[in-house]
Formats: structure tokens, sequence, C-alpha cells
């Protein structure tokens, strides 16, 4: 399959690292594609499958079928509602953790999440599906922690389009867990802030995650 990413950061790189990785094509879209040359440079090596990895310019035209938000989730709305023509009928990935100004909380509303405020600023006929979220950008690209595959939660509205990130997840060598519906994306999102929160109290490495074990 083919996979667009928006963004070229570290949750870019550790994601398209495990699209390659499981055979998955992958172009980068950045706003300063000079600067991904490096990037494309640096993610070669892991492509297996004859997958490919390519990066341009945001703005260009997505022909995948899946789009991987990867961008602050302050400026994803804006950056999504730009390609609004190119995301009809996608499947959507959103991997944000909405935090505030001083990371100790979240920022959206009460009662929503930023996937579910992607998904009204996204064309209504956009499945988007949160996953992602919960892991580090340094375990993604790892792939596994303390010797197990990572638990990789999703969340959304569309049984296929679930299936489909289900399926890029386990090619990757993750484990893919089905959360429910998009509404869970709130306490995915708030899963992710407490690992935030931990991290920084108990000075971790930046390399736990949450697995469901038992
Ligand atoms: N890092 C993690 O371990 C982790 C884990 C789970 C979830 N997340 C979530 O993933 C998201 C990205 O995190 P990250 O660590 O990958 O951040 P990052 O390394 O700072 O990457 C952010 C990317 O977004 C692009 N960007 C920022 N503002 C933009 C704008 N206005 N228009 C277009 N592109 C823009 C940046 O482009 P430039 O390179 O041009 O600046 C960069 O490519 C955040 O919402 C975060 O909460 C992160």
């Amino acid at each position: 399959m083919n996979v667009t990413i928006f963004g070229t950061g570290n949750m870019a790189r550790a994601i398209a690292t495990r699209m390659l990785a499981g055979g998955n094509s992958v172009t980068l879209l950045s706003r300063t594609p000079d600067k991904s040359a490096k990037v494309a440079q640096d993610l070669a090596p892991h492509a297996k499958k004859g997958a490919t990895v390519r990066v341009a310019a945001l703005g260009s035209a997505i022909a995948d079928p899946v789009v991987i938000n990867t961008i602050w989730f302050h400026s994803a709305q804006e950056v999504i509602k730009a390609h609004s023509d190119q995301l009809k009928g996608k499947i959507l990935v959103d991997v944000t953790n909405p935090l505030n100004q001083t990371f100790d909380d979240l920022a959206t509303p009460p009662g929503s999440s930023a996937a579910e405020e992607i998904a009204r600023v996204a064309p209504k006929e956009t499945k988007v599906v949160k996953a992602f979220n919960t892991t580090f950008a340094g375990l993604i690209a790892q792939g596994h922690v303390a010797n197990q595959p990572l638990d990789v939660f999703i969340a959304g509205d569309d049984a296929q389009a679930k299936a489909t990130v289900a399926q890029l997840i386990e090619e990757g060598g993750q484990h893919p867990i089905d959360a429910g519906p998009l509404k869970r994306a709130r306490q995915l999102e708030g899963l992710a802030l407490l690992n935030i929160t931990l991290q920084a109290k108990h000075a971790k490495p930046w390399m736990n995650s949450v697995k469901i074990v038992g």
C-alpha cells in the first residue's frame, strides 16, 4: 500500500520507518521540502519488499488512500482544511496529542479530542482514525518495547478504515488494538498525557510504552 505522511518530524520519521519496514511505500509532505531530501536518504535503508520513500511539498497531489497527520494539532487543522479536496474518501490517521502550552493538560474542549476536532474540519467523506498517539517516536522507530511488539491503539467510526490501519501496523511489526469508536480518542489522548507526565516526573528515558499484558 502507499501512504502519505504530513510532516517530516520525529513521528513522521518513526512511522515512515515502520511503514517501509512493512513493505509499504511512503511519501512525506513538508512545508520545508529543501530539508527533506536528508529525511528520504535516512529512511531509504529501512525499505523492504520494494517499498519506496519520497518527499514533496505540502500542497502536492495526494494519490495514496491513507494519509497520516503528524503535524502538531494546533497547525494541523489549517493544513487539513487546505488539503480538503484531496482528503475526500481517504483514511486520515491522526497521531496528535493536543497538549496545552504548559504541557500539563489537554487543550481540546471538554467532551472532545484532537481526532474529533480534526474530523470536524476534514471533509465528511474522510474516514478519521486515531492511532500511534500513545507510543513515543523513539519506540516506534525501534518497533518494539521490552522485546515485545508495541501495542498501537486505534479508534475510529469506520470498521474498514480501522482494518486497513491495523494491517499497516501489523505489517510494520506492531500490535494493533481496536479501542472502539473515534470518541475513544479522548481516553487515548488522556492516556498519552499521563504517560508524558510520568516520563517527566520520574525522569524516564521517553522509551516507556503502555502495553496490555496478561
Ligand atoms: N514525539 C513523540 O514521541 C510523539 C508521540 C505521540 C504523539 N506525538 C504527537 O505527534 C505530533 C508531532 O510530534 P513530533 O514529535 O513529530 O513533532 P516534530 O518533530 O516537531 O514534527 C512536527 C512536524 O510538523 C511540521 N509542522 C509544524 N507546524 C507546521 C505548519 N504550520 N505547517 C506545516 N507543517 C508544520 C514540522 O515541519 P518543519 O520540519 O518544517 O518545522 C514537522 O515536520 C504532535 O502532535 C505530538 O503530540 C508525538
